[in-house]
């Protein structure tokens, strides 16, 4: 964004287009069966992305134990299937994260905090890292080969090495200061999720 967003007369013309995206474009994301996909096909179009219209996800497609990313007001947001020995898993990274219950990371109230999801089985969280922002890589294997033998599965930000669970939550003695963020999200149905829009006026 730029000068484009005001016109010379000062008035602002992103402002303007936002309401017009807000009120009449919703887009929708659907998932497709492979490892973490970018699926821009399904995308709003750029002038409500941009003005951060709400993006719909059908999420009856992510397999369990896949992620797909989803794009929102231009970054991207994972939108994780775990698996209840995943969810499980939680348990134990609980005393090895900086904020287990999320109470200084950034996250709608109505998400639990260490679950981070309204449903335990759907993580929704900002991939972004909160570090400097890079987008963290996700490495849901327990005990993988490049993550080690005590990797219970979550995020790896490549750039400065921050870890996260799969809750997103940050281990102790990291780079990044904060769980990775929850956006305002809620559930259309049992199938779509409306990322941006919060649970409580949905
Ligand atoms: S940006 Fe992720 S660790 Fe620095």
């Amino acid at each position: 964004m730029g000068d484009d967003w005001m016109s010379n007369d000062g008035v602002n013309n992103g402002r303007r287009r936002f309401l017009v995206a807000a009120t009449s474009v919703v887009g929708a994301a659907g998932a497709v069966g492979v490892a973490t996909p970018f699926v821009g096909a399904w995308f709003p179009s750029a002038r409500a992305k941009a003005a951060g219209a709400p993006v719909k996800v059908n999420i009856s497609k992510i397999e369990l134990g896949q992620q797909i990313v989803v794009e929102w007001r231009g970054q991207p947001v994972f939108v994780s299937h775990r698996t209840p020995e995943a969810i499980a898993l939680l348990d134990d990274t609980d005393s090895e994260v900086a904020d287990p219950q999320s109470e200084a990371s950034n996250q709608p109230e109505y998400v639990d905090g260490k679950t981070r999801a309204i449903k335990p089985e759907l993580l929704v969280v900002m991939g972004v890292c909160t570090h400097l922002g890079c987008s963290p890589l996700f490495k849901p294997e327990v005990a993988s080969a490049d993550m080690g033998a005590d990797w219970k599965g979550g995020y790896f930000c490549p750039c400065h090495g921050s870890h996260y669970d799969m809750s997103g939550r940050v281990f102790k003695g990291q780079p990044a200061p904060l769980n990775l963020p929850v956006p305002p999200y809620s559930y259309e149905s049992d199938d779509i999720v409306v990322i941006g829009v919060d649970q409580e006026s949905a």
